[in-house]
């Protein structure tokens, strides 16, 4: 059997959409891109959603949107897909990498203020794996400081804290449609905001910052192209119509794993706070050193000779060397031992079972 980690799956209108776009000779703007922005605002609830290019250009439409400059302070948590210190580096912003916490993994509110300064000019809660931060603890502490939050929710499309959607809380949410996402467009995202002034703003930067209300090639500000095209919002109107699917094999995916991996000495599963209902974008779980001697990189590699494709946690900040600053024993205790299985609505029950049984005959 061979089990890739991730596998993009087509539901319904795709092709036809993409071929529609095509064929309309629409296909940079394009009807499909107001169709998608609306379809998100609605269930988001938010005042305004722009398309964007791919879910680090959303984080950095934020960070312009917020008129971010050189020098400013950005938290961070140092454990995470690390595209919004990236960012930061682009821009000459300084980004301050922060512990999460030890068992969801997400940015830790009890450490958050030490890392706050006169320079702090946003924070990210970055929600990673499909799991939600702690948003009110994080807001409370934002609130009251006076700064801005964005909210990576790149791998949490759907999931909810407290009954709302991920990406409701902070000034600004991002989202990723890249191909391993909840819904795809190969590569596209999505920012969000209820502020008229941000949304303004971004949809300046989005488009090289003409303003055409004055006139043609008018640059209003130095901005970016950082578009999505017509075709690939029309595949993401297609994989929209479908979501209700979408979520519930992720939710069967998660439910199937929970039952095998569950309480299982040696290994223990990202922790999902009761405030928390998840949309698993990957199941990540950590191994202890004791049950698995041969260490998680061993254990990747004895899976995949049998044909399992799995993924290594992401790298701590402070274990690469373009950021190592302060060292964060808890981000690199997790990323030294988190290893995350195959993770897509279509895989079946028959496969996780495969998958699990096979790593659990490599604990000692
Ligand atoms: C948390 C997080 N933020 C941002 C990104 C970047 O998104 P994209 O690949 O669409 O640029 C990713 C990964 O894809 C991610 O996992």
């Amino acid at each position: 059997m061979q089990i890739p980690w991730t596998k993009p799956d087509f539901w319904g209108n795709e092709i036809k959409y993409v071929t529609d776009a095509l064929e309309s000779s629409w296909i940079s703007g394009g009807t499909y891109l107001d169709k998608l922005e609306n379809d998100f605002k609605k269930v988001l609830d938010k005042k305004h959603v722009l398309a964007v290019s791919n879910g680090t250009t959303a984080i950095h439409l934020a960070y312009l949107g917020l008129g971010l400059k050189p020098n400013d302070e950005v938290v961070v948590p140092g454990f995470s897909f690390l595209a919004a210190s990236n960012i930061a580096l682009h821009m000459g912003l300084k980004p301050v990498f922060a512990e999460v916490d030890p068992d969801t993994w997400c940015l830790s509110p009890k450490h958050l203020p030490k890392y706050i300064s006169s320079k702090t000019k946003a924070i990210i809660p970055i929600h990673t794996y499909g799991n939600v931060c702690n948003m009110n603890k994080i807001m409370r502490i934002a609130k009251e400081k006076k700064i801005a939050v964005i909210e990576d929710c790149a791998e949490s499309l759907f999931s909810k804290y407290k009954g709302n959607y991920c990406g409701s809380f902070g000034n600004i949410s991002t989202f990723s449609f890249q191909a391993t996402k909840t819904i795809t467009t190969g590569e596209g995202g999505l920012v969000a905001t209820d502020s008229e002034d941000l949304n303004k703003k971004m949809m300046l930067y989005r488009s090289h910052g003409m303003d055409r209300s004055k006139s043609f090639y008018w640059h209003e500000v130095p901005g970016h192209n950082f578009r999505l095209t017509n075709f690939q919002a029309a595949m993401g109107v297609a994989q929209f119509e479908k979501i209700n699917v979408i979520l519930s094999e992720r939710k069967r995916v998660y439910e199937e794993y929970k039952k095998h991996l569950t309480g299982v000495d040696g290994i223990v599963l990202q922790k999902i706070e009761k405030d928390v209902d998840p949309v698993i974008w990957a199941l990540a779980l950590k191994l202890h050193s004791k049950n698995f001697p041969q260490g998680r990189d061993k254990v990747i590699e004895q899976l995949r000779e049998k044909g399992i494709e799995t993924r290594p946690g992401f790298f701590a900040s402070s274990l690469l060397k373009i950021y190592k600053k302060h060292s964060l024993p808890i981000c690199e205790n997790i990323s030294r031992h988190v290893l995350s299985l195959p993770t897509f609505p279509s895989l079946k029950n028959a496969e996780i079972s495969f998958v699990c049984n096979e790593l659990l005959q490599l604990r000692k």
